[in-house]
């Protein structure tokens, strides 16, 4: 007998579990699927970001940062440490337990808000009188019919062609999280967010890292005077990036990897390495969905196709997050899951896709939200620019870390903020108060006048503000 739900999610990532939540707090009855398991084959909520993603990442992130300070930077506060060492199998466990510490947490928050968890893989198998038919396989098998459905599966890591990951030599950003021994040289084809913060994370435990990025731009999506000054950061923290190169046929041994390129002046070369990272994008998961049993539309990329709403082709069938078009990122998932659950529930959920927040949390992290200067010049949109330097705000003078700066475009008549761009010291935790702004259409001028507190690194957000108008006061 198929237990029924006003909604069903498929797949417990930030869209599925955030959508889930908000569904039941709107006092729906709903039930979560998600296949994904521990090493031990306990359920593991949470998708790619929790396990496989932004969290273990930021783990690694600030464990090898406290690594290199202690080698690098402490000397100059005046603490000077002998025989530094890392236990590499401590610090790959911490990042583990904060992972499953995050699964914790989610599975008590399906509980304390009645979300019914399914351990298994979800997928369609026929409409039916009052909605849809659904199968669980795997550990909690079952039969389930929903009003509504809500398709939250993911994405999966690109391959090359005939370079399957092996999780050994070839690594998707799984391996990277998990390499047994600090390579002496590590490879990352790919220049984008996972490339960047892989290869700054074992840059820093010893690797030497060297990227190949396939277009002439670095970061060529991003703001390119901001682009271009994290480039300069990069590669002064140790970094070797090459863009513009065309990579040959990669050939993995038994110990190392090696990898025939050409570079922007046509020269060839080839890249020897002990492990080699692919991060080149990744592909919807769509498999295994069911989707051509029920005519499930999927646009030319694979992708659920999606109105603006996040509505499939099917009746009360949804889908949200990097299984649909826009950015692959776990908060635009979220605010997807959040608008649908309100929209199934009667209400008006709505996304504003113009003001999702971009981060790469390399040292010095790279945050914006909003228009680039070269989209702005493309549109010949009139707009105002200012900037300001970390290096003349005082908090990040006593952090001992100044590099970049914060800038601020802002229309050249109205003077409302259309993009904000930073490069610089917790740029991350900087970055939400221009969205803040933006979502209430301010100006660069309600930057100006609001009191930020000193000394803190986001008094460079009032002072590049100030500098739209021409009127730094530390600068
Ligand atoms: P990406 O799209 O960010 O970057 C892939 C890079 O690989 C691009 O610069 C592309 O030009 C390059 N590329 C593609 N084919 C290539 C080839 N054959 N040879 C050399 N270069 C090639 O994709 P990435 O880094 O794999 O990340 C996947 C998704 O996950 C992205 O949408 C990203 O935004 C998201 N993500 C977000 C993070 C964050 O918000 N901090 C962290 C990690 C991932």
């Amino acid at each position: 007998m198929a237990k029924k739900f006003d909604v069903v999610v498929i797949g417990a990532g930030p869209g599925g579990y955030i959508a889930a939540i908000r569904v039941a707090q709107l006092g729906q009855s709903v039930a979560c699927i998600d296949a994904w398991s521990t090493p031990e084959g306990k359920p593991a909520p949470g998708g790619t970001c929790t396990n496989v993603g932004c969290i273990p990442s930021k783990a690694l992130l600030q464990s090898s940062e406290h690594y290199h300070q202690v080698k690098n930077t402490f000397a100059e506060h005046g603490i000077s440490a002998k025989d530094v060492q890392l236990d590499l199998d401590k610090l790959l466990g911490r990042k583990d337990k904060v992972v499953s510490q995050n699964n914790d947490g989610i599975l008590y928050l399906f509980k304390k808000n009645k979300v019914k968890f399914f351990h298994g893989t979800g997928s369609f198998v026929s409409q039916v009188d009052g909605g849809w038919s659904l199968r669980v396989d795997g550990p909690d098998k079952a039969d389930l019919v929903a009003r509504h459905v809500i398709i939250a599966t993911g994405s999966s890591p690109r391959a090359l062609p005939d370079l399957p990951f092996d999780e050994d030599r070839i690594l998707s950003n799984d391996g990277a999280l998990r390499i047994p021994d600090v390579p002496g040289k590590l490879g990352v084809i790919g220049a984008g967010a996972i490339g960047l913060e892989m290869a700054s994370v074992w840059s820093r435990l010893g690797s030497k890292v060297t990227m190949l990025e396939a277009l002439p731009d670095f970061l060529a999506n991003v703001d390119q005077q901001t682009a271009k000054e994290t480039r300069k950061a990069l590669t002064a923290h140790g970094l070797t990036i090459h863009t513009g190169v065309k990579t040959g046929t990669v050939a993995p041994k038994k110990k190392t990897v090696s990898v025939p390129y050409t570079d922007a002046d046509g020269k060839e070369h080839t890249l020897s390495v002990d492990r080699l990272i692919v991060s080149i994008g990744r592909v919807p998961n769509t498999d295994g969905l069911g989707a051509d049993t029920v005519g499930l539309k999927l646009d030319e990329r694979g992708f659920v196709a999606v109105n603006n709403d996040c509505r499939t082709n099917l009746n009360n069938v949804w889908a949200v997050g990097d299984v649909v078009r826009g950015p692959m990122l776990a908060h635009k998932a979220e605010v997807e899951g959040v608008a649908v659950a309100e929209i199934i529930a009667g209400q008006h959920g709505h996304v504003d896709y113009h003001l999702i927040p971009s981060v790469i949390y390399t040292s010095p992290e790279v945050a914006w939200v909003g228009q680039t200067e070269q989209q702005l010049k493309a549109d010949g949109h009139d707009y105002r620019a200012g900037s300001f330097p970390f290096m003349a705000n005082g908090r990040a003078r006593a952090l001992g870390d100044t590099t970049g700066f914060v800038k601020v475009l802002a229309d050249s008549k109205t003077d409302e903020v259309l993009g904000v761009h930073i490069v610089g010291p917790q740029a991350s935790e900087i970055i939400d108060e221009a969205a803040a702004i933006m979502a209430f259409r301010g100006a660069a001028e309600d930057i100006a006048r609001i009191c930020h507190a000193h000394p803190t690194l986001s008094e460079s957000m009032k002072e590049a503000a100030l500098a739209v108008d021409g009127r730094t006061l530390n600068f």
